[in-house]
């Protein structure tokens, strides 16, 4: 079985962007594959200095992806920090790319650009997530576009790698959706939690019905194009048509058809995802870190002895 693995930063919590492009795909995806996802935590920290929030988004996010679909049964869903290997690996990879190649990624600029600190870790972050892909023989990465650089650094690494040391790691493929590969937000553009204009995954119905009644409607439009965009991620082109044929102009009577449409995928992934405490959430974690352990020390051993530490 083709090994499948994506990792999502316990940065902050859920829009349905996340859900449309990133968990979605994955549910379905994981039904191929044998599949692992990881909470980024590692990663996070490039960014979050605040431990009880990098805490709570731990747990948050876990019970995100159970909520959304994601069963621990079937996919090892894992904390990247219980895992030491991963800060092992990513040091000896960093060891064997130059830093002119890392100045190329447009991610650390992009954030540095938007006044993130430049500290070191953001600038080796494509070497720990060449690390998460590779200790695990990945062959495919469910990613958004934006990432599609970094499985270019992890193709990088394990080539590095395998010539200096002989064949060890396979080069993983990215899987970009494109069909939903931009959800757009409230205003139209990409949704973004740092634009502010999300629709939360696990808000409240009125804190759905408040983001959707907050979608930019052109008032000289025939048909409010923010709204339809939304729509069409939950209804079909054909089922949109009457609806919007006999609304024509009611653009508050569509905003209303789609809080309920959303309301109706989102009330029982919001029920589920109250039902799961946080040490149900902590087991998952600490199960899913045991087994992806147990993959990651055996392939460490063999990176090991390859590079002449152990004697
Ligand atoms: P944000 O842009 O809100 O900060 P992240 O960068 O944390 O979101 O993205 C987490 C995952 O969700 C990534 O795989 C990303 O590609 C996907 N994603 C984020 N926003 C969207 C969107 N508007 N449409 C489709 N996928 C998205
Ligand atoms: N960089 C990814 C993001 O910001 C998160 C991530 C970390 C990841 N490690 C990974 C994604 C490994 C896929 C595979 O969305």
């Amino acid at each position: 079985m083709q090994k499948l693995l994506t990792g999502l930063q316990p940065s902050g919590t859920l829009h349905i962007g996340n859900y449309f492009g990133a968990l979605k795909p994955f549910v379905e995806l994981s039904r191929e594959y044998e599949s692992m996802l990881m909470v980024a935590d590692y990663h996070a920290l490039t960014s979050l200095k605040k431990p009880e929030e990098l805490r709570a988004n731990i747990i948050g996010v876990t019970k995100d992806y159970i909520a959304a679909g994601i069963d621990p049964q079937k996919s090892v869903i894992f904390k990247q920090s219980e895992v030491p290997e991963h800060t092992e690996l990513s040091w000896i990879f960093q060891c064997l790319v130059t830093v002119p190649f890392l100045e190329l990624s447009h991610a650390y600029k992009d954030k540095v650009a938007k006044g993130l600190e430049a500290n070191a870790g953001l600038f080796a972050y494509p070497m720990l997530m060449a690390a998460d892909i590779l200790l695990y023989d990945t062959d495919v990465v469910p990613v958004g576009e934006d990432q599609r650089q970094h499985l270019e650094y992890a193709r990088e690494a394990a080539a590095k790698f395998n010539n200096a040391f002989g064949e060890t790691f396979k080069e993983p493929k990215e899987r970009i959706m494109q069909s939903i590969a931009v959800v757009p937000g409230t205003d139209g553009k990409k949704m973004s939690k740092s634009y502010g204009n999300t629709i939360p995954l696990f808000g409240t119905k009125d804190e759905i019905a408040k983001a959707v009644m907050s979608i930019l409607t052109d008032s000289n439009a025939e048909s409010p194009v923010n709204v339809y965009a939304i729509h069409a991620l939950f209804k079909t082109k054909a089922e949109l048509s009457d609806l919007y044929t006999v609304n024509k102009g009611k653009y508050k009577n569509l905003k209303e058809a789609l809080i309920e449409d959303i309301e109706t995928l989102v009330r029982p992934m919001r029920e589920k995802r109250d039902s799961i405490s946080d040490a149900e959430a902590k087991r998952v974690l600490q199960e899913g870190s045991a087994l992806a352990s147990e993959r990651a020390a055996k392939k460490m051993a063999d990176v090991r002895e390859k590079i002449g530490i152990s004697l």
